[in-house]
């Protein structure tokens, strides 16, 4: 092991702010078809708790990442921010971009490094899949953004996208970039593809999850089932052409590129979909998450892992993060996950820390 998985603290620590969403996006896994949040009683972090959070984490400067629901939707964002900021850390969102216009004023006084923008193809697209007028709100919002950035002089937010990839949207992904967006505008980009799981590997989790950690229940893992059928219909000769064009339009222009899993191909992209995860060319052996990342839900619950957070280690509302981190239940955890081998069977669902930079 090297030294950053033996640190004191979480060296990555995701903020769920909020459960609160305005949008019902279809493939989302807390608010979509089948997401995990409907019907569950909505929190929030306490704002004291989570500046107690940051500032006990602080000394080990991590990468802060503001969450939710939507997590421009949380009262205190802009206090947060600053509070990262002035502590010396970096601090990114994700967001769904609805409240840009209204809030670039106060985005641009306290400014996270970056923003990441969802938004999942061209208008038409991208409605059906995250809500009709969504697009259009949102490009106004980020040109808001943009506009009052560069007429003030100032370098952040750096501002960027987020495209998921679904069947709904996989034949959209050159379209979008090379018809909808503004490049001059665009500092990032990045591509995923959908998290899901099938019926079974839920079943199974549930089942591995109940023995190893007493769980009654997994909703994170249940709030990302869907059919697999729906994605092997989907024409990955295509996509891997249209990622790699949009790969190459941003290596010439200098924007930072993102996508998971990482090796464009027809073959690993088929692979991420059948689930047959000893073909996919990024898979990892082990998840290194335990012992780097931090999540804090809204109800203050933490876990290491940003997609199954099914287990929580701990409460921030009542323990402080180096309790919790060295913690027996965080320890329980580790534990499980080497007697598993280094991952557990529900690991390969996950698209984005399944991909493993070391081997790149
Ligand atoms: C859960 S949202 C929270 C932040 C904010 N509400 C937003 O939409 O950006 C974070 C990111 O997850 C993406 N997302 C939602 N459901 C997903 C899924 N099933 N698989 C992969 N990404 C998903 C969203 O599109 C968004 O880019
Ligand atoms: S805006 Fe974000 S959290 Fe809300 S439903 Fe869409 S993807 Fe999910």
């Amino acid at each position: 092991m090297t030294n950053i998985l033996q640190s004191q603290l979480p060296l990555w620590v995701t903020l769920q702010l909020t459960d609160a969403c305005n949008l019902r996006c279809k493939m989302c896994y807390e608010w979509g078809e089948n997401g995990a949040y409907h019907g569950k009683v909505l929190e929030r972090l306490d704002k004291e708790t989570v500046f107690k959070v940051i500032d006990e984490c602080l000394p080990v400067k991590p990468y802060f990442a503001l969450f939710g629901g939507e997590p421009m939707m949380y009262p205190w964002f802009d206090e947060v921010v600053q509070r990262i900021r002035d502590g010396g850390a970096r601090v990114d969102i994700p967001t769904n971009g609805m409240f840009l216009s209204r809030k670039a004023e106060k985005l641009l006084a306290s400014p996270p490094n970056r923003i990441w923008v969802s938004l999942d193809g061209p208008k038409h697209i991208n409605d059906e899949q995250r809500g009709n007028g969504v697009f259009d709100a949102v490009q106004e919002g980020v040109r808001t953004l943009f506009e009052l950035r560069t007429s003030r002089g100032l370098s952040e937010p750096k501002i960027g996208y987020t495209f998921i990839v679904t069947p709904l949207t996989h034949l959209y992904v050159k379209g979008f970039v090379e018809q909808c967006l503004d490049l001059d505008m665009v500092d990032h980009l990045s591509i995923e593809f959908q998290t899901f799981a099938t019926e079974d590997e839920h079943q199974q989790h549930l089942q591995l999850f109940k023995r190893l950690f007493d769980v009654p229940e997994t909703p994170c893992a249940a709030g990302m089932v869907a059919p697999k059928h729906r994605f092997e219909m989907m024409d990955f000769e295509e996509l891997a052409k249209q990622i790699s064009w949009v790969e190459q339009q941003c290596r010439q222009r200098g924007i930072y590129f993102v996508s998971y899993p990482k090796t464009i191909s027809a073959e690993n992209y088929r692979a991420y979909f059948y689930k047959d995860y000893k073909n996919l060319l990024d898979s990892r052996t082990r998840c290194h998450f335990p012992w780097i990342y931090m999540e804090v839900a809204a109800n203050g619950d933490v876990t290491p892992c940003h997609t199954f957070y099914d287990y929580a280690v701990g409460n921030v509302n009542h323990q402080s993060v180096s309790e919790i981190w060295r913690g027996p239940k965080m320890e329980r955890l580790r534990g499980g996950l080497r007697q598993a081998g280094g991952l557990f069977p529900i690991c390969g669902s996950c698209a984005r820390y399944y991909a493993d930079p070391s081997k790149r």
